[in-house]
């Protein structure tokens, strides 16, 4: 099945992190029993762009597959009809993946700061303490998505890199290769006190060079559309490959969050 880019890649991170894809006609199941409230681990991916409006036949499918579950999450392979989701409350996100097959600039680090691959517990727990600390809602999730990080790092095809403002962990970002030539961004964060010093940059030309050097051509990244991430990121050398639908509902999130049609 020839999928698009992004969701190519996202599949690729879930399946190193020990996701289970059960493959049907029309979709795919995406589940991760190790982290079931994983919302995007947990999931119905619709593979026929002919049904991506057919919001209350996905739904039920959805339902039918995670019958516990609070969250609702599909992912689409094609642009979807706003009206057709909105009227079953699930809210539309579009996410820009984004390419570079050429040069990722790496400025030089910031003074003060040292960035390295993450290896000791020490560093994996402050990448949770980083996360946890953007994301307070997802405590024990961000504990999970730890531990599978860990493992997938420790049989070498995910590479953690930090940068470090003495030991104290400052900014991260992820980067998974999967043996085809095409590597994948992750989790591009910085603490909000070391933001606009061009940790990000600077990480994003290591994670480059580290890829490049084990054979990857295609460097994928997705950012949300008109954000700071995504300007950044085509300064650094991406450009626009194509856009990732998904629909979701959370749990305790208010519909009227929902754009009217
Ligand atoms: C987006 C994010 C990762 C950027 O991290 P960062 O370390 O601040 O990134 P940088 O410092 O490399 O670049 C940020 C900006 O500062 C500018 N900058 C870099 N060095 C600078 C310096 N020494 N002085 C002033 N500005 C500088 C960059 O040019 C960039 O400018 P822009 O906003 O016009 O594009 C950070 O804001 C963040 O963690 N946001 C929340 C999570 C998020 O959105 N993650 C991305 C998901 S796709």
């Amino acid at each position: 099945m020839d999928l698009p880019l992004g969701w190519r890649t996202d599949l690729s991170v879930l399946r190193l992190g020990g996701s289970t894809i059960e493959e049907y006609p029309d979709h795919l199941v995406v589940r991760t029993p190790a982290n079931p409230t994983y919302y995007w681990g947990n999931f119905v991916f619709v593979t026929d762009p002919d049904t991506v409006d057919d919001a209350v036949g996905w739904l039920a499918r959805f339902e039918q597959c995670f019958p516990d579950a609070g969250h609702r999450s599909i992912g689409l392979v094609a642009e979807p009809t706003d009206q057709a989701w909105h009227d079953v409350t699930m809210f539309i996100e579009r996410a820009d993946v984004l390419v570079a097959h050429g040069e990722v600039a790496q400025p030089p680090i910031a003074a003060g700061y040292t960035a390295r691959p993450l290896a000791t517990p020490d560093d994996w727990l402050q990448s949770t303490r980083l996360r946890q600390a953007a994301f307070p809602e997802q405590d024990e999730f961000e504990e999970r998505v730890t531990a599978t990080r860990i493992a997938v790092a420790a049989g070498g095809a995910l590479t953690w890199f930090g940068a470090f403002a003495g030991d104290r962990l400052a900014a991260e970002l992820g980067i998974a290769s999967f043996g085809d030539g095409v590597a994948r961004y992750q989790s591009v964060l910085t603490h909000p006190d070391h933001r606009r010093r061009g940790l990000t940059s600077h990480l994003l030309g290591a994670a480059a060079k580290h890829a490049r050097d084990r054979g990857a051509e295609s460097l994928v990244i997705i950012a949300d559309a008109d954000t700071d991430a995504g300007r950044l990121y085509r300064a650094a050398g991406f450009a626009f490959d194509s856009v990732n639908y998904q629909v979701s509902r959370v749990p305790g999130v208010v519909p009227s969050i929902i754009p009217a049609g």
